[in-house]
């Protein structure tokens, strides 16, 4: 089946410029079939032979060119280029970025990138047999290898230069099955259902105005992708945010805390369901159908409110398809662990991920927390994380944990 091995992952694809380039249509093609995010980056030579409208195209991405642009660096530097992959790929290779990469030179986007980043990379040379054959490429490729480097292909046949023998690049199926075998078919959470809830929800006062809370949705957002990333097939019901969705996540954007509800009962029966949406505990009771007016000399509108059902506590409490793991949020600005030991209980869930919002620890809005991680077998002290690194350690704790039921 397609779509489980690379669902979320993130593949950075850096394009040089050969007649094989063609073939790397083809590989994003297939690389997003099966749910990878795939973010192009282009030599200048490959311009020659690929557009790069057709790889932004194919990738659904913005397609990163030879020069330094201003614009780009100052939005995405190349240093964030390769931090948000999880693996480099060179399709096709040439002698010349191989060279290149050999010799340290970073003359480009491409080769600064290669030089900088310290993701694995993998290639798919693609040359003329004589320039394969080289005593000059030859020792390139071993001084790659001796750096970690990873290879695939080149295959042996008929050449678009007329020759016969190795130099073709490697089939676009053939770097799929490298790249699926890198990753390994075995994800630890391959095969399993995961429901994140995330942002605010925004509660209708009247047809323009409403009543929400400041939960930019980092937070939920990253566990869905860190979820997706470690082979869970996962909904994300998120309220209003600005962050975009994760690769490899089926979004459901929802707004009140009512739609938030029947849209995680519609994404059932899960294995996990994760709750770190600030779900508005009241909503206002009668939602005005028209825009409410003000009066010249008239008192203000009294706003009269009704209780929000609480999701969490509706997950943990089903009788029927509940999930066998689900898992709260507590944000405390006192006594943390205590008063989130109490929560677990009181809203059922089976773990609870503690932390302390009280003003100053920018734990709102912000990159990094502070986490506490409550579970029956006791209290976690977590070191500051930002929130991906949050969200890959619950993820890798749940896949433990998974591994450890009964099957
Ligand atoms: O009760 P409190 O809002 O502090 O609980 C926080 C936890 O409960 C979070 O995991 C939040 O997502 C969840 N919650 C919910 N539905 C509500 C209120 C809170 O799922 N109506």
């Amino acid at each position: 089946m397609l779509g489980h091995h690379l669902r979320g992952k993130r593949i950075l694809l850096i394009v040089s410029g050969g007649i094989a380039a063609y073939k790397s249509l083809d590989l994003v093609r297939r690389l997003r079939e099966r749910n990878a995010a795939v973010r192009c980056v282009m030599t200048q030579s490959a311009e020659e032979f690929v557009t790069p409208l057709s790889l932004q195209a194919l990738s659904e991405d913005k397609v990163y060119r030879a020069l330094f642009s201003l614009t780009d660096e100052s939005e995405m530097g190349h240093i964030n280029l390769s931090r948000q992959a999880d693996l480099v790929v060179i399709a096709p290779a040439t002698a010349n970025i191989l060279a290149k990469m050999a010799g340290g030179i970073a003359d480009d986007l491409a080769t600064t990138l290669l030089l900088a980043t310290d993701k694995d990379v993998l290639a798919a040379p693609a040359m003329n047999v004589r320039m394969w054959n080289h005593a000059a490429t030859q020792a390139n490729l071993a001084t790659l290898k001796s750096r970690g480097v990873r290879f695939i292909g080149p295959n042996e046949g008929d050449m678009a230069c007329g020759e016969y023998g190795p130099g073709r690049m490697a089939e676009p199926l053939e770097v799929v099955a490298a790249i699926e075998a890198y990753f390994g078919t075995d994800a630890p959470l391959a095969g399993r259902r995961a429901l994140v809830t995330s942002g605010p929800t925004y509660e209708a006062i009247d047809p323009v105005r409403f009543i929400g809370n400041r939960s930019s949705g980092k937070q939920g957002h990253a566990l869905a992708a860190a979820l997706a990333s470690a082979g869970a097939e996962t909904t994300l019901v998120s309220g209003p945010t600005a962050e975009p969705a994760p690769a490899g996540v089926s979004v459901v954007r929802i707004e009140s805390a009512r739609q938030m509800l029947e849209a995680c009962q519609a994404a059932l029966p899960v294995d996990i369901a994760i709750c770190a949406a600030a779900v508005a505990d009241w909503r206002v009771a009668s939602e005005a159908p028209q825009k409410l007016k003000k009066q010249e000399g008239g008192a203000p509108p009294s706003l009269s409110f009704a209780e929000n059902p609480d999701i969490l506590a509706t997950l943990s409490h089903l009788n029927e398809g509940r999930p066998r793991l689900v898992i709260g949020f507590a944000a405390e600005t006192e006594n943390v662990v205590e008063n989130a030991v109490a929560k677990r209980a009181r809203k059922g869930c089976d773990w609870m991920l503690a932390n302390d919002v009280s003003a100053g620890t920018g734990a709102f809005g912000g990159d990094a927390n502070t986490m506490h991680l409550i579970t029956p077998d006791g209290v976690e002290d977590w070191p500051r994380l930002t929130k991906r690194q949050i969200a890959d350690r619950l993820a890798a704790q749940i896949a433990a944990h998974f591994r450890s039921l009964p099957a």
